[in-house]
């Protein structure tokens, strides 16, 4: 039998073409629509990288004012949402929560049925801005507490703190999310872009495909990571015992959540921006704690695979947003959410390139092989047996 080529996990594997970004691994570049992201980080809103990444260009002035209304305007979820997340078990996990909502939110939009790219466009927006809303309602909701309706005259970042916890944050913290936002808005096919064009290549609406998305960006080697860097901040709890944490951690075998990239073969770009908010905000309550273990983290974790690998590891962008979320008071389970809340902006855009790209070469449905390893089915062998004689 002819022997297959596996390439497991797709690595290396071009499958579309995009103009949505690109990540060059090997110097660290990510680069959204034309821009390096490091240059629109502290600059641009997520409302305005989210205007790029669906849109195409960065909006004027005033195309930036209409689209922040429309996003505050579609910021309220449905009651038959809010009596969905009442009745769930409060331990529920919130990115499955998440993922129950979108399908939930898809019987309530209008444009459900218009498959054309323009009723895609505004489901887009519509979920774009309601992914906050229901992050936060979840959290009130399972605490305990009623939920916050949005407040239109908020940026969409400062809105999810306000959501979450019934104050208006200051500059400097809504300043600081507003960049978060914008640093995870997009990163090209990675694991839940590509769940997103997966689905979208079957020519399936814009929330199957972000519902898959949100799954696949649950899971603790993606998204799912940046609360599990959290969790193992907290379980390590004091400068003393990170050298016994790393060396133990390898030893049997484990990972340092955090470290490695699938593209990356130096600093993951987003990190070197994300550290110093980190620093800045756990000194602005004067606790640098959580900053101060992942930098030391970081160094040793680095060092310690260095000498077993004899290779190097990097950060990645959950190392430093997990410490700077927990600094801004989001409960630890949300962070993934907090991901999610922004980079439905780049899988937004994907399922439209993947489904309305002008460009050649068209995208086709996906539909990889794989090596079948199992009994030979040839006329002679796995001849079937009824259950009453097996
Ligand atoms: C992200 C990740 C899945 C990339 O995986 P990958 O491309 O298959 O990993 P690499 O090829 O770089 O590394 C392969 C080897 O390094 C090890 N390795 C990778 N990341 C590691 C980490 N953070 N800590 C310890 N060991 C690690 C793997 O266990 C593997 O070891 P093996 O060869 O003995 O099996 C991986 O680095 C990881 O699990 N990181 C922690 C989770 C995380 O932070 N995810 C968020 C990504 S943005």
């Amino acid at each position: 039998m002819e022997e297959k080529v596996i390439n497991t996990g797709l690595r290396g594997v071009t499958i579309a073409s995009t103009k949505i970004s690109d990540v060059d691994g090997a110097i660290g570049k990510l680069v959204y629509r034309g821009y390096l992201a490091k240059d629109l980080a502290g600059k641009v809103s997520f409302e305005e990288i989210t205007y790029l990444l669906l849109y195409e260009e960065l909006p004027s002035e005033t195309e930036l004012t209409d689209f922040k209304q429309r996003i505050a305007q579609e910021r309220t979820i449905p009651d038959e949402l809010v009596t969905f997340l009442e009745a769930s078990p409060k331990d529920a996990l919130p990115m499955d929560i998440l993922q129950a909502s979108v399908s939930i939110l898809a019987q309530y939009d209008p444009d459900l049925k218009d498959a054309s790219r323009d009723g895609s466009a505004r489901m887009a927006v519509r979920m774009i801005a309601k992914f906050a809303t229901i992050v936060a309602a979840w959290d009130r909701i399972r605490n305990h507490h009623k939920p916050i309706p949005p407040n239109p005259d908020l940026t969409h970042a400062a809105n999810f703190l306000y959501m979450l916890n019934g104050e208006v944050p200051d500059d400097e913290l809504s300043g600081y999310l507003d960049t978060c936002l914008v640093l995870h808005a997009e990163h090209s096919f990675n694991a839940s872009t590509f769940a997103a064009r997966e689905v979208a290549s079957t020519r399936a609406h814009m929330y199957a495909a972000v519902g898959a998305a949100v799954g696949s960006l649950s899971g603790a080697l993606h998204g799912g990571a940046n609360t599990r860097v959290m969790q193992m901040l907290l379980e390590i709890g004091s400068m003393d015992k990170v050298d016994d944490y790393v060396r133990d951690t390898l030893e049997k075998g484990g990972v340092i959540m955090g470290l490695g990239h699938a593209v990356y073969q130096t600093d993951d770009p987003r990190a070197h921006i994300l550290a110093p908010m980190s620093k800045a905000l756990g000194e602005r309550i004067e606790d640098t704690l959580w900053y101060d273990l992942s930098k030391a983290l970081e160094t040793k974790g680095k060092a310690a695979f260095k000498e077993k690998k004899g290779r190097d590891i990097y950060v990645n962008v959950d190392f430093f947003s997990a410490s700077l979320y927990y600094y801004m008071g989001i409960a630890v389970d949300l962070f993934t959410p907090v991901f999610a809340v922004s980079r439905i902006a780049g899988w937004c855009a994907h399922v439209l390139e993947e489904q309305f790209a002008e460009a050649a070469p068209k995208t086709a449905l996906y539909r990889p092989e794989s090596d079948y390893v199992g009994d030979y089915c040839g006329p002679d062998e796995c001849v079937f047996v009824p259950i009453d004689e097996r």
